[in-house]
């Protein structure tokens, strides 16, 4: 190998540090297949000293195809179109604010994987830091292997074979199963537009429960944000087991923060990986870039085909 690898520090789970990687080496066939191996092994993956623009797309492009969006839009760095700004300017004109247990933050997002509000999830993406703010601004994983293998063997068993229906909505403050309390302080253009049309958006279905194909190893499936009901349990009986497995996702002791240093490349596999925003106080510029790696792994489904699923898919959260 053409480069170092080593337990991330500061994480419980099975995340990985690879230092030395250079772009040539990641037009090499044998490096490719070992970067895969690992990434389905370890599920996250921190590169450092990476540089950012074509070498985070030519990674990202290691372990799949990137995708573009179909409309140009003003969040896309005009030289790179698999590139998005994910951005929290404290007097922009987007972005979220909400009061967490007291504290205003921007930059704040609950863990979820992206897109389980539609049919086909995007397989992961790499995360870069554009500008690290002074205070704050961690990026949060919970490793959902970790979050199966925790559970008690009782609820193993009960939530075998169940699926979970979720429902888009922007904004957290309607996130039916929260630990925090959560207020909405301030919701930027672009988010008030999408949250105009939530009445046109399909509701998802995903397995509760499902096994990495490769290594045989079951995944606890739910994303705490969006996570509304399960199908075929009576309402309550339903919701009392979604608020359980939430409180055992949100306040699990492996979720891990990732403290940003200039060079890092995150890739994590959506599929496995919870992610979210620790949030920076109001005042703090956070500025990344990502990728999103696409893929399906076929056990998602749209409960209707409507008119607004084509827009729902093309939504970064
Ligand atoms: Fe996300």
């Amino acid at each position: 190998m053409p480069f170092s690898v080593k337990p991330l520090a500061g994480q419980q789970a099975q995340a990985i540090e690879i230092n030395g990687l250079t772009k040539a080496d990641i037009a090499e066939p044998g490096v490719r297949r070992q970067l895969n191996e690992l990434w389905v092994e370890h599920g996250l993956i921190v590169f450092r000293g990476m540089e950012g623009g074509s070498t985070h797309v030519a990674l990202s492009e290691v372990f799949g195809p990137c995708q573009t969006h179909p409309i140009k839009q003003s969040n896309t760095p005009v030289d790179h179109p698999e590139l998005t700004n994910v951005q929290y300017e404290p007097d922009g004109e987007n972005g979220m604010v909400y009061s967490v247990n007291g504290v205003e933050l921007g930059a704040w997002l609950p863990l979820h994987s992206d897109l389980i509000y539609v049919d086909k999830v995007n397989h992961g993406g790499i995360l870069r830091p554009m500008h690290i703010p002074k205070a704050g601004g961690a990026t949060r994983f919970l490793d959902k292997i970790v979050a199966y293998d925790t559970l008690p063997e009782a609820l193993k068993a009960r939530i075998e074979g169940l699926e979970v229906i979720y429902r888009f909505d922007i904004n957290i403050e309607n996130m039916k199963f929260a630990v925090d309390e959560v207020k909405l302080k301030f919701l930027g253009f672009k988010f008030k537009d999408i949250q105009s049309r939530l009445h046109l958006y399909p509701r998802s279905v995903h397995p509760l429960v499902y096994t990495q194909a490769q290594t045989g190893r079951k995944i606890l499936n739910l994303s705490p944000w969006f996570a509304e009901e399960i199908i075929g349990l009576p309402r309550e009986e339903g919701e009392a087991l979604l608020r359980e497995l939430c409180v055992h996702m949100l306040r699990h002791p492996a979720i891990y923060d990732h403290p940003w240093q200039e060079g890092d490349l995150v890739l994590w596999d959506n599929w496995r990986m919870l992610h979210g925003g620790a949030g920076v106080p109001r005042g703090e510029r956070r500025w990344m870039q990502r990728t999103t790696i696409k893929g399906d792994y076929a056990l998602g489904r749209l409960e209707t085909e409507t008119a607004g699923a084509r827009e729902l898919r093309t939504v970064d959260v």
